[in-house]
């Protein structure tokens, strides 16, 4: 949460920082603000709500320098308020923008205060600004006094720094959020991810753990947790700058929900291509990893995890292999009963969910040495602490509720699923062809459930002025419900549960009611017909069902049974197409209810706190 970026340059870095500043704004948008040195003077301009409004008052005040720094919030320590807006100054003489959380903000605070620091704001970022202004007093230069600095910091930092003492530098730190050096000509950059300075260049430096790194026009140097200089491999990102850019599209979310069939073909091109599942998928190790696995144990957080429950059924069905899901916040503070030869998989869109980072190393600390990683994001810190990885190639995902990375984890998971029963022994020729054929053909399936948006929107009306909404699903189906719900509540702020539909009748069923919409995945599958008894209890007492089935199921509207039909039943991959629905779903009764889409309240897309 939180975004940072920073420029220096031979030119004006206004316009860079505010470009920067927009493309990182999904990962919090509380706040933003910029500091700039500016012929002598730290000039610094805030503002609550969007980047916009930041950006109209720095050009009212005609904000212009080529050494700044800039950020967009998402709150922790301290209220959506300017005060507590980044960039914190101290003294007047020295900014600093932060993502992440300090936790020994108190005790710095008190020794800062008894120092004579005065503190404007209820951040624990404030505190950064005053320790490193107290080294560059005691006469350290800024590099010597942010890596002083950060020694007496424990918690989660990525830092960027200027001062009016120096003109020609900004010092940068991370430990545990995500921090990238871009290399320009007679330019540099630095930023949370590499969106916000693709338009300025492709070339970075994705700082370690521990990593403080000095910029200047001319130069970087990086400097490892040791303090000394240290050598970073030069990567040229490939994101392209359409992958950005809305297009045709009036949100993110929709645009990336359409993006899907080719989401899908891209992340499953290497299982097309070799037409089979093996471990090379995985990394070059990854026969020797998975060798000798007994078990699978799956941690991640919010979609990520409903991405986790899907594959459990797929791995015990599918390899025979005892699966667990758990979210990983609750993992990772509990007494688990590590087994030594578990596989443990974290599912993350970002590679940087702080609760699932932690679980991952909590389970390594526990002896589970063999790990995978399904990510999005490359060179992100998960998939980097992890032995193996399967990146899904969705592309950026720029809305906070997440669509075509749920779908990419689910043929990334099937894919696991398939290779494990491969070394197990468990995937005849016939029906790993078979498996092949139908991922060759999902994109397509895909495609057919998009096409079904008329027919969702004409629903979304009839959703728009509930309070509450009941999802249900049985099987693998049950965690798209609880995908369903998910994204209804997130960007329409209706009140949404899911429930296995078998388990309505031990007590959900009270809520059941004329005014409580019952959606229903009710897929042409083995458990069809329980479902169907399902729907019954809830039409026996009033509640209205809107059904998505499938094109070859035998089940049709009637009173207070609405009906949409899917392709005809895709079999094992049926989760995957059965969702598409539930995301349009979401989407357009948001749309009806007039909320921002692509940013909901209180939310942000990258979660990297508690
Ligand atoms: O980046 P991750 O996949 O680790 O994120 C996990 C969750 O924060 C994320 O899936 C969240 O639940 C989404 N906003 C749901 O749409």
């Amino acid at each position: 949460m939180c975004g940072i970026v920073g420029a220096i340059a031979d030119r004006d870095v206004v316009p860079v920082l505010v470009e920067g500043l927009k493309r990182l704004e999904y990962r919090g948008y509380d706040s933003a603000g910029l500091a700039v040195l500016d012929d002598g003077r730290l000039r610094r301009v805030r503002r609550t709500g969007r980047v916009s409004e930041m950006e109209a008052a720095a050009r009212e005040q005609g904000l212009a320098a080529s050494l700044g720094i800039g950020h967009t919030r998402w709150a922790t320590h301290g209220g959506v308020t300017e005060d507590n807006a980044h960039p914190h100054i101290s003294f007047g003489e020295l900014a600093v923008v932060h993502n992440g959380i300090i936790e020994n903000h108190d005790a710095q605070r008190a020794r800062l205060q008894d120092a004579g620091y005065a503190f404007e704001s209820e951040t624990d970022t404030e505190v950064i600004a005053h320790l490193v202004h107290f080294h560059r007093k005691q006469g350290l230069d800024l590099l010597a006094a942010v890596q002083a600095a950060v020694r007496e910091l424990t918690g989660a930092y990525a830092i960027a720094v200027v001062g009016l003492d120096d003109p020609d530098r900004m010092v940068v730190a991370r430990m545990g959020c995500p921090l990238l050096v871009g290399l320009g000509e007679s330019e540099n950059f630095v930023a949370s991810d590499v969106s916000a300075i693709i338009q300025a260049t492709r070339r970075v430096i994705f700082l370690e753990e521990g990593d403080t790194a000095e910029l200047t026009r001319d130069g970087v140097r990086v400097f490892g947790e040791d303090g000394q200089a240290a050598e970073r491999e030069v990567h040229v990102s490939d994101v392209s700058l359409a992958s950005l850019e809305l297009g045709p599209y009036s949100h993110f979310m929709q645009k990336e929900i359409h993006e899907q069939p080719r989401a899908i073909s891209d992340t499953i091109e290497a299982v097309i291509d070799n037409d089979a599942f093996g471990p090379e998928l995985f990394g070059a190790d990854a026969a020797e990893v998975l060798a000798g696995i007994e078990g699978i144990k799956i941690l991640a957080c919010g979609t990520s995890y409903y991405a986790g429950l899907v594959a459990g059924y797929w791995i015990e069905s599918i390899a025979g292999l005892p699966c667990s899901v758990e979210i990983a916040s609750e993992y990772r503070y509990r007494d688990a009963v590590p087994h030594p030869r578990h596989l443990v998989v974290t599912i993350s869109q970002s590679g940087e969910t702080l609760d699932t980072m932690e679980a991952l190393k909590y389970a390594k600390s526990l002896g589970h040495e063999a790990t995978l990683s399904i990510c999005n994001v490359p060179e992100s810190a998960i998939p980097r602490a992890s032995r193996l990885v399967y990146y899904t190639r969705a592309g950026a995902e720029i809305g906070v509720a997440s669509t075509k990375a749920f779908t990419t984890q689910l043929v990334a998971l099937f894919t696991v699923a398939c290779t494990l029963a491969k070394l197990h022994g468990r995937l005849d020729p016939e029906t790993e062809a078979a498996h092949i054929d139908a991922l060759r053909h999902l994109p397509g399936s895909v495609q057919h459930a998009l096409n079904l948006e008329p027919q969702i929107t004409a629903w979304s009306e009839r959703f728009a002025p509930k309070a509450n909404a009941l999802f249900l699903g049985r099987g693998v189906h049950y965690p798209i419900a609880l995908e369903g719900a998910l994204k209804l509540k997130e960007i329409s702020y209706i009140h949404a549960e899911a429930y296995p539909a078998g388990e309505l009748k031990h007590g959900p069923l009270a809520l059941v009611d004329a005014d409580m919409p019952v959606v229903v995945i009710a897929p042409n599958d083995r458990l069809l017909e329980k479902v169907k008894s399902n729907m019954q209890e809830v039409r026996a007492r009033g509640g209205e069902l809107y059904v998505f089935t499938d094109a070859d199921s035998e089940f049709g509207p009637s009173e207070g049974v609405h009906v949409i039909r899917t392709p005809r039943h895709v079999g094992v991959l049926s989760p995957i197409v059965h969702t598409i629905p539930v995301q349009l779903l979401a989407y357009h009764v948001a749309l009806a209810r007039g909320t921002d889409v692509d940013k909901p309240r209180n939310l942000a897309k990258s979660v990297t706190v508690e």
